[in-house]
């Protein structure tokens, strides 16, 4: 990026960084404005070309089926699977030797696997869910932290045709135990725990409390990563290790051919309301989709090493840890632990010592490394990085300059990459050759058309706020919420049900040169260190506390964090606030929920402002804390 090209006029939101010659020379795409163009004239088109670069085992009839809307189906008559592009075909080319992942853990032990070996071991447990029972199209829940077995057993579910659900391992009992009730999952798959800050985050017990909860679980498959004792009942539960050791887990196993919109996966992710959704992804558009985007955003080669510091839990990294780069035979690295573990330079260290040449990150690791100052990442040679990347929330431009300055040594263009669990893959983005402005997504994927518009669906001004919406289907797309297809309706395609718009959720508004600023979640789904939660999620955990009879979440900005929870609690008569018990709540979020949910703060109030029907008015609330205006209050109950 050219230090001398970039132009920084009186106004910040006119800060514009070029590419340098380098970066345009090699870069997949040349010129966005002509692709972008062709591929929204035949949308269909554009995305049969992508699609002819993975193998399938039939081609489809059919590139879009939108007989049905809003429930689309993309290659319609397909067969493939996405493991045969994800492993099998690569074993057939050199890459066969390359290493597919690299792995550190925190206490600093590595593992690596080339295609060959990470096909062996796939395939392996693949034979052992077989023996279990594990039947095409049953749901299998994954439970794990990350290390290699969490990403080989996501990989053998798919390979067998069996769809994985991967419950984050920073999630706890309770929303452990909904997910697997919801996927009426047989098969448990965890570790007895994980390493985090040098301790043990014993996943295992969480799991034992969680099938206590869940009647479906018959068997449960455990690795041992930290060797601490835990309980294991006979007959249910299986260490990983023997499993692996027994006749059954023969290296050879047949990757199951699949429908194009055969499930994939589902993975939870919060709503508005109670319970999370479980968004569901399909073998042929989403493997379309991710490697696509990953492959023109990242302008991925083969000799990179690819660094997406997501945990594979979330859809970041499913969609860019596990399929797109496999797919697009990527070398992967893993990390097991905490970026500041047990120095703030650990990430740095890393990036040296294999050699990564992109990494891709959330706004909040950003700035929670950006506190530890630049002699962290100074003592460490970084000049292998030739990209980055953001995602999860608006990156604040002191840390983009920050991260494009310190980590990048201004050379390295950020692709601030702006999606959702329900879209599967990058929607708003620029590509290496796109003049950045920091804190903008830039501009949308090709075959992506969006708009930003007012409640009636009308465009509204360059630079003015507005919902945004997404105009055309895309391969990458849900397809469904598991079990619920009238809420899938009902949450993203009712509000523009006439014009057949997607709705995104965010508010968001583009300047006069077309560049998209997302500015935030205008439902009650709260970003916390870029995960989303939803309000309805911690409010339902404290109020199943014997001292809580209502409560309420807010979320309110916080300088490393992105937002904080903060909550409102009114208490069940003979109960009174008082510090101890304030922490007593904390915990008890924690144990339900998770560590990320941890409300900030706990404020105990004799009544909370709500609408005549009920509801309570979180924007009073939010008003009141950041002592603004609450403004209009008309419908307030009295
Ligand atoms: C937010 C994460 C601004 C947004 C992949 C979206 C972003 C929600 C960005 C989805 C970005 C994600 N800039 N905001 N680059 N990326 N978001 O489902 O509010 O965990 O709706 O998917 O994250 O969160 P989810």
């Amino acid at each position: 990026m050219g230090k001398n090209k970039k132009n920084k006029s009186a106004q910040g939101s006119a800060e514009i960084y070029y590419p340098s010659p380098e970066v345009v020379e090699r870069a997949h795409i040349k010129d966005y404005d002509s692709l972008y163009k062709r591929s929204i004239e035949d949308r269909e088109g554009f995305w049969a070309e992508q699609a002819e670069n993975l193998e399938w085992f039939k081609k489809w009839d059919k590139v879009l089926d939108d007989s049905n809307p809003p429930f689309f189906k993309w290659f319609v008559g397909g067969k493939i699977n996405i493991v045969h592009n994800a492993i099998d075909r690569h074993l057939k080319t050199w890459r066969r030797n390359k290493l597919a992942i690299i792995w550190e853990g925190e206490p600093g032990d590595v593992k690596t696997y080339s295609y060959h070996a990470l096909n062996r071991e796939v395939s392996k447990f693949a034979n052992v869910l077989k023996s279990m029972g594990v039947k095409k199209g049953e749901i299998v829940t994954i439970y794990m932290p990350q290390i290699p077995e969490l990403v080989i057993a996501m990989l053998a579910c798919a390979k067998i045709g069996a769809a994985h659900s991967v419950v984050y391992g920073g999630f706890s009992v309770e929303a452990l135990a909904e997910r697997i009730q919801d996927a009426k999952s047989r098969v448990l798959i965890t570790a007895d725990g994980g390493w985090r800050r040098g301790k043990i985050t014993d996943l295992k017990k969480i799991a034992n409390e969680a099938i206590e909860r869940s009647p479906t679980i018959e068997v449960c498959i455990t690795v041992k990563r930290t060797g601490h004792d835990v309980y294991m009942e006979n007959d249910r539960d299986f260490w990983w290790h023997d499993l692996m050791a027994l006749p059954v887990a023969s290296p050879k196993c047949e990757t199951e051919v699949m429908d194009a919109e055969d499930m994939l996966f589902i993975l939870y992710t919060s709503g508005t309301t109670g319970k999370p959704k479980g968004v569901l992804h399909t073998h042929g558009g989403y493997a379309v989709y991710t490697s696509t985007t990953h492959k023109f955003v990242f302008d991925i080669k083969d000799e990179d090493r690819w660094w997406c510091a997501a945990d594979p839990g979330w859809i970041t990294g499913h969609s860019y840890i596990v399929y797109g780069p496999l797919i697009n035979g990527s070398t992967i690295m893993m990390y097991e632990g905490a970026p500041n573990h047990p120095y703030p330079n650990r990430w740095w260290q890393m990036i040296e010592k294999y050699g990564i040449t992109i990494l891709y990150t959330s706004p909040t690791a950003i700035r929670g490394l950006m506190r530890f100052g630049e002699a962290w990442p100074n003592r460490h040679d970084l000049s292998t990085l030739r990209l980055l990347g953001s995602v999860g929330e608006p990156i604040n431009p002191e840390a983009w300059r920050w991260y494009y300055r310190v980590i990048g040594h201004e050379k390295c263009p950020i692709m601030d990459t702006w999606w959702q669990t329900e879209t599967g893959g990058f929607m708003i983005t620029p590509l290496p050759i796109t003049p950045l402005k920091p804190g903008s997504a830039t501009k949308p994927f090709f075959g992506n058309e969006i708009a930003v518009v007012d409640e009636n669906g009308k465009e509204v001004p360059p630079g003015e706020e507005g919902f945004l919406v997404i105009k055309k289907p895309w391969p990458g797309m849900a397809r469904t919420i598991y079990g619920d297809p009238d809420r899938y309706k009902e949450v993203y395609w009712k509000d523009f049900e006439k014009q057949g718009w997607y709705k995104t959720g965010d508010s968001a508004r583009i300047d006069e040169d077309g560049y998209v600023w997302i500015i935030g979640r205008i439902d009650d789904v709260i970003k916390v260190s870029g995960y989303r939660l939803g309000t309805a999620e911690v409010e339902s955990a404290l109020v199943s506390h014997p001292a809580v009879a209502e409560a309420a979440a807010i979320a309110l900005p916080h300088d490393v964090k992105g937002n904080a929870i903060h909550t409102y609690v009114i208490l069940r008569a003979g109960y009174e606030g008082s510090p101890d018990l304030e922490e007593e709540l904390k915990k008890h979020v924690v144990h339900e929920l998770g560590p990320i949910a941890r409300p900030e703060s706990i404020t105990f109030v004799d009544s909370l402002p709500k609408t005549r029907s009920g509801k309570i008015m979180r924007r009073v609330l939010r008003a009141q804390a950041l002592g603004q205006d609450v403004g209009d209050l008309s419908t307030l109950e009295q």
